[in-house]
């Protein structure tokens, strides 16, 4: 028992050290007290969380309750994006007065062959959320992606860029928020790319599995993005909800990398010495086209006065810490 408080004790320390300059400067500088000067007064927040079994879900939930407000966060099981009926009923029970909309069908490759199942919860799923949103007097933020852009050029995409998704996923995202901009007024579309967090699976920690039985890997490095570290966003979205600065915004890690670049720059922190291979798209086809430019401006983000998030490298680390604190709790938990 004292071995197992030991390592929460211990988690919990490092959690609070992990936390890197820049990431207190965006805390402090996203503050909602900004707001606040302005002479703007907060309503107290009862939040709704869609997706809590993934990966942005469920670290939006920890944040939140971390500061205290009230939340709730729902997955496939209690709130089915499909059964407009059974999702009324949690909203009408549950009154929230804000719903950050994590959940998604996000099996980018299975939504080719899958159309009809992507749409009902991307779209029309998100739709019917949306239209709940506006009955029961709710501030609405949707989580959207790099994939509504054509991915050209080599220039970051701007907030209203023309928009040309070039999978069914991508589609039915963009569908989503068009959805959202015209049944309500009070929302925040937040569009992020190549998600990492701890609740789920991701590039780094295929990565890193791939990484303990090989040498040498290849990886693209013709796909150049940015990454999102969930814990990173979650401390903005948390930030932007106590605001009334409602938009189409951008939030990733700050800073552009291939995939290629992102794979050797985990090993490189890791201390794993496994060469990477850059190789073009062409050397691993996917059933869904990934766009080859996945640059997105944050303009948007700074012209709100919101901060941006850390650099990626700066998250890479962070990551590889909460990944290692995570399998230190499991192993005092098995002992
Ligand atoms: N992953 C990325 O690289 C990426 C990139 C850009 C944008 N995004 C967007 O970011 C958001 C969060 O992504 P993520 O990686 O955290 O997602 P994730 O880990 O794949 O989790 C998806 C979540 O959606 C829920 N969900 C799926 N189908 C549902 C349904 N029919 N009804 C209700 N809930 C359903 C799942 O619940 P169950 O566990 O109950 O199925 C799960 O909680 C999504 O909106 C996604 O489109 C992701």
């Amino acid at each position: 028992m004292a071995l197992v408080l030991f390592y929460f004790l211990h988690t919990f320390m490092r959690k609070r050290q992990e936390v890197s300059p820049s990431c207190k400067n965006s805390l402090r500088n996203n503050s909602g007290l900004r707001d606040h000067q302005n002479g703007r007064r907060f309503m107290r927040m009862r939040v709704l969380v869609t997706g809590v079994t993934g990966q942005l879900g469920h670290d939006c939930v920890v944040e939140l309750k971390d500061r205290g407000m009230e939340v709730r966060g729902v997955s496939s099981k209690d709130f089915p994006l499909t059964d407009a009926k059974a999702m009324r009923r949690v909203m009408a029970a549950y009154k929230p007065n804000c719903v950050i909309h994590c959940a998604a069908y996000t099996a980018v490759d299975r939504a080719e062959d899958d159309e009809a199942a992507c749409m009902a919860v991307n779209a029309e799923g998100t739709a019917n959320l949306a239209k709940l949103c506006r009955e029961f007097h709710a501030k609405m933020v949707y989580i959207s992606t790099d994939y509504v852009f054509p991915g050209d050029g080599d220039a970051p995409y701007e907030t209203d860029a023309p928009k040309g998704p070039q999978n069914v996923y991508g589609k039915s995202k963009l569908m989503g928020e068009e959805a959202i901009q015209s049944i309500l007024k009070r929302y925040f579309i937040v569009r992020i790319s190549w998600v990492f967090g701890i609740n789920g699976k991701n590039f780094i920690r295929t990565m890193l599995r791939l990484g303990e039985s090989h040498a040498k890997l290849t990886v693209v490095d013709d796909q150049v993005g940015s990454p999102t570290y969930t814990r990173d966003l979650s401390v903005l979205l948390a930030d932007m909800i106590q605001t009334e600065r409602y938009g189409v915004y951008h939030a990733t890690n700050e800073g552009f990398c291939s995939w290629a670049e992102l794979a050797a720059e985990v090993f490189r922190q890791a201390g794993m010495p496994v060469e990477v291979t850059p190789v073009p798209s062409s050397a691993y086809p996917t059933r869904a086209v990934r766009p080859k430019n996945s640059r997105m401006s944050k303009n948007s983000l700074t012209e709100a006065g919101f901060a941006l998030l850390p650099r990626w490298q700066d998250a890479v680390g962070r990551y590889l810490i909460e990944l290692e604190s995570m399998k230190e709790q499991r192993e005092a938990l098995a002992e």
